[in-house]
């Protein structure tokens, strides 16, 4: 360890604002706008959304708390951190799997970005909404599967992440969240304004809100976790290497429970945006995950100043995947800049080049390199199976056992903030110790495919 990089002061947020919009701008992301309306009108709709919210109250909340606990106390990464708790322990593989998860997941995060912000520009030409509504599939099939344009464009959003994280803490991460958050929740007001004035758009409206419950089945139940886990960016140490430039008067419980209701209302929003638009034009609420790029195209053609809306739509995309982007890279930064003594600069330009180069597999496999499997999957599902279903289901669930179980039930509620005493600490402890693991494990069998419903 070198005497120099202790004794240089920690970076840390300049305000307890400028820390809750950066962990906001983690968690709202292409989860919420791409995956959470898809996995919603495949599961039933409102029935769904219930499941969903009650999962981010049991277990998204007392994990989100728990890494910023470990974070904020121990001033490291997700490596260090660990490894400082519970020294001379396994702990720290915890940390390793977060790193490890943080390289795959930008490298297939950054590809589908860029076809985000290969739109914007699409919608901006005109481009876009001259394609007829009947060939939107085929074009969309056609522009993924191209071998050079969407490495161009991930190559483009790659940088633009490197560059921001480059800048570090306060200059960098927390100044473009003070801009882009608030940007991005006065386009999905103004998109959700849009399409729930539109004739027709009750119909999508009660598909959000009034649930049926016999659209429910166990499967469902389980998106519905591994999706809470997602969206709240837990289980990769992003939280706690968050948390660890969190000075020391912020209440983190106040900090989780504020996140985590941003980010549920964000995806609420996201829906409110998108299915009364899809009703009102008679298409299919349950596309898949061509539901954005494909169904919606089709719907801004046919609405009033629909290539507005579609500008908005595609850029909103495009910054929500930035800023997440930004703090799935911090991971492994913070954690190279602490072990090999490598500067910021140094760290961020080495990773973010080569998880950029690792995308690039990703992104062929979607065309030209089509026919090149792992266990059957193409080389960009392979990547987000290992990454979502595995290494991050892993993580939360090492580190719910690590807060509820390994560092003592006193350490534990005196890092979160909570006292023995009142119910919330009761309950955190609770969730950690049993509720999460259990529900975590139930979650890994069934996508594992040890239990089938
Ligand atoms: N939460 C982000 C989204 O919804 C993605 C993300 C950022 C993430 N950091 C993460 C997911 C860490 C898992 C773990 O798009």
């Amino acid at each position: 360890m070198s005497q120099g990089l202790e004794q240089q002061a920690r970076e840390q947020w300049k305000t307890r604002t400028g820390f809750m919009l950066a962990s906001m701008g983690s968690a709202i992301g292409l989860g919420n706008i791409w995956k959470f309306p898809y996995i919603t009108g495949e599961n039933g709709g409102a029935a769904f959304i219930i499941v969903y919210l009650i999962c981010i109250a049991l277990i998204g909340i007392p994990i989100m708390l728990a890494e910023f606990a470990v974070g904020r106390n121990t001033q490291k990464d997700a490596v260090g951190s660990f490894r400082e708790l519970t020294p001379g322990k396994p702990w720290f593989i915890t940390g390793i799997f977060g790193v490890a998860a943080a390289f795959l997941i930008l490298s297939f995060y950054g590809v589908v970005a860029g076809w985000a912000l290969s739109y914007t520009t699409k919608a901006m030409s005109g481009d876009l909404l001259a394609i007829p509504a009947d060939q939107m599939g085929d074009a969309f099939g056609g522009f993924i599967g191209n071998a050079l344009s969407p490495i161009l464009w991930q190559t483009l959003f790659m940088a633009i992440v490197i560059i921001v994280v480059v800048r570090g803490i306060k200059e960098g991460i927390e100044k473009w969240n003070k801009i882009l958050m608030p940007t991005l929740a006065v386009l999905l007001v103004i998109l959700v304004i849009r399409a729930v004035t539109l004739p027709g758009a009750g119909e999508g409206v009660s598909f959000l809100l009034s649930p049926d419950f016999s659209a429910l089945n166990a499967n469902a139940i389980l998106v519905a976790l591994g999706h809470a886990f997602f969206s709240l960016s837990l289980g990769m140490g992003t939280m706690i290497t968050y948390g660890s430039y969190v000075p020391k008067n912020v209440n983190l419980p106040t900090a989780a429970t504020g996140v985590s209701l941003a980010d549920t209302g964000f995806a609420l929003l996201a829906g409110l945006a998108i299915f009364p638009a899809v009703f009102a034009f008679g298409m299919d609420p349950g596309a898949g995950p061509g539901l954005i790029f494909v169904t919606l195209p089709a719907v801004f053609e046919m609405m009033p100043f629909g290539q507005f809306f579609s500008v908005l739509f595609f850029l909103l995309i495009s910054m929500a995947a930035l800023t997440s982007a930004i703090s799935i890279l911090e991971v492994p930064v913070a954690y190279f800049m602490r072990k090999f003594e490598w500067t910021r600069k140094k760290a961020t330009w080495i990773i973010g080049t080569i998880i950029f180069l690792f995308g690039i597999p990703s992104s062929l496999s979607l065309g030209a390199w089509g026919g090149f499997t792992i266990f059957g999957l193409g080389f960009f599902d392979a990547v987000d199976y290992l990454a979502s279903n595995i290494l991050l289901p892993l993580g939360g669930l090492l580190t719910a056992l690590f807060v509820g179980w390994a560092l003592g039930k006193q350490k534990s509620l005196e890092i979160g903030g909570l006292s023995e005493a009142s119910v919330w600490g009761k309950l955190w402890i609770l969730s950690l110790r049993f509720v999460a693991p259990v529900l975590i494990l139930l979650v890994m069998a069934s996508v594992l495919g040890f239990l089938t419903f």
